[in-house]
């Protein structure tokens, strides 16, 4: 494995909705921070020249985030175009031109993963694979064997140690800090365990619809879109182990192990919900059995964790924009009257800010010895000059750290978790916008102690602190 720079980027997909939305505001904070100074070829089927390119470029830029002019001019100078149909060699040879002298070029595949194989294999005869990494976008796969598959087509071409799957929720630093968290403070290893634990949700809540990607999300759906893999890389983040070295392997031999002693998804614990209209949204078929909300129950058969069910909820059109954890002690013997003492909790908040928690019973106000529950919260929103998640990506995978990407045995290990239920054919239930899903997920998955559902305004407890960034 090399670990030297990317000496280029080839994106395919230039001209797509993925690197208008994400990939050149990325690029363009790279340059501004210095990081990137190598040629940028986008490669796409569009009929276009670079100047179509450059304005692409810019509208994007400037309708995500905003223009930093000489950022901005400095990713043009960087920017190179190839158009042509990904069958054709000639297209290659282009982009084999195009690069020149470069020894480590990286070749991002911003494309459906239909066209993965085509791809890979021009990259190979043309020469552009000798030295390369290869970076790829989720969903890997829509289940095990066609993640398999697309496994064997990219170590065709490329080592393991040079693919690099992004899963952009392991660019986000709230995701990260759970790590931190755990294993940089002394006080959490003694109850972050099934002695202390009763039980954990995940909630990823969304207060938007599928915005005009009706025909992918129709493919797709809310366990393969979501749940599979980012929910799946915070559950592992909950509950791995302590790496004992921070060496991308190690970290990520942990999270794959979290993967393996979960037992496969079992139809009963999973309730698909569907939002009342999403069959009326431009891609979506008529009679679509595609779910938009999905509520499962899984547990991890670890020394850790054994019978602390794991709860993970994420839906489409919810009451709020919001993904937090929420993990509830067990009740303490108490001698106060048992009606006033509450479950302690512990809240990790990944978005819209950054935020821990933690609930407990303390003194109330009046004279009679009676608890009162607070929550003590620590919160931080981005900072301005915070790298975005894709910048974050991006960045690592160009400079060969492979710790923020999920590797193959994680991803096969996921599609076992989630593939019987998904081929089980559960019924969907129907869900009103702006609710939190279908009723039956109260029936039938039901946390001890109900389902929190985040709030995003005056969530803030009066104990709270703000982190200066
Ligand atoms: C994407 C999903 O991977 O993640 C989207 O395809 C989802 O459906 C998005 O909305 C959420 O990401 P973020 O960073 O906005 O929380």
């Amino acid at each position: 494995m090399h670990k030297s720079k990317s000496d280029a980027l080839v994106f395919f997909g230039a001209t797509g909705d993925l690197a208008y939305k994400k990939i050149f505001p990325a690029l363009q904070a790279m340059v501004k921070r210095g990081h990137l100074d190598v040629p940028v070829i986008g490669v796409a089927k569009a009929g276009w020249n670079l100047e179509q390119l450059r304005g692409r470029a810019r509208d994007s830029v400037e309708k995500h985030g905003g223009i930093d002019a000489a950022a901005f001019d400095k990713l043009c100078s960087l920017l190179r175009y190839v158009d042509g149909d990904y069958n054709d060699p000639l297209t290659f040879q282009a982009i084999r031109q195009e690069l020149g002298g470069a020894e480590r070029p990286a070749h991002y595949l911003a494309i459906p993963p239909l066209l993965f194989e085509t791809v890979v294999e021009q990259l190979a005869k043309s020469g552009s694979s000798q030295g390369a990494r290869v970076i790829v976008e989720k969903p890997f796969g829509h289940d095990l064997s066609s993640a398999q598959e697309l496994n064997r087509i990219l170590h065709s071409v490329f080592p393991e140690t040079e693919i690099f799957r992004i899963d952009h929720y392991l660019g986000k630093r709230p995701v990260n800090n759970v790590v931190i968290f755990r294993f940089a403070n002394a006080f959490m290893e003694p109850f972050w365990n099934r002695n202390y634990i009763e039980s954990v949700q995940i909630t990823m809540a969304e207060d938007f619809g599928v915005q005009g990607r009706g025909a992918f999300y129709d493919q797709t759906g809310a366990i393969r879109d979501v749940v599979q893999n980012h929910l799946f890389q915070v559950l592992s983040n909950l509950a791995m182990e302590p790496p004992v070295r921070t060496d991308s392997e190690t970290i990520r031999d942990e999270k794959v192990k979290v993967l393996k002693a979960i037992r496969p998804l079992d139809a009963n614990n999973l309730v698909r919900g569907q939002f009342r209209g999403y069959r009326q949204e431009g891609g979506v078929r008529s009679d679509s059995k595609v779910e938009t909300f999905a509520a499962l129950r899984l547990e991890i058969d670890s020394w850790r964790w054994k019978e602390v069910p794991f709860y993970i909820r994420a839906g489409k059109n919810l009451p709020v924009t919001c993904t937090e954890v929420f993990a509830r002690f067990r009740k303490p013997p108490t001698v106060l009257k048992e009606s006033v003492v509450k479950h302690n909790h512990m809240r990790f908040r990944i978005s819209p800010e950054m935020a821990i928690a933690i609930g407990a019973t303390a003194m109330g106000p009046g004279e009679v010895l009676e608890g009162q529950h607070v929550e003590i919260m620590a919160s931080r929103h981005p900072c301005p000059d915070e790298m975005d998640a894709y910048e974050r990506v991006l960045g690592d995978a160009m400079a060969g750290d492979a710790t923020l990407f999920a590797r193959q045995d994680y991803v096969e290990e996921a599609w076992r978790i989630v593939d019987p239920a998904l081929k089980a054919d559960t019924p969907v239930y129907e869900y009103e916008q702006g609710s939190w899903g279908p009723g039956d997920v109260e029936l039938r998955i039901s946390p001890e102690g109900g389902w929190h559902n985040p709030i995003t305004t005056g969530d803030e407890s009066p104990s709270q602190s703000t982190v200066p960034c």
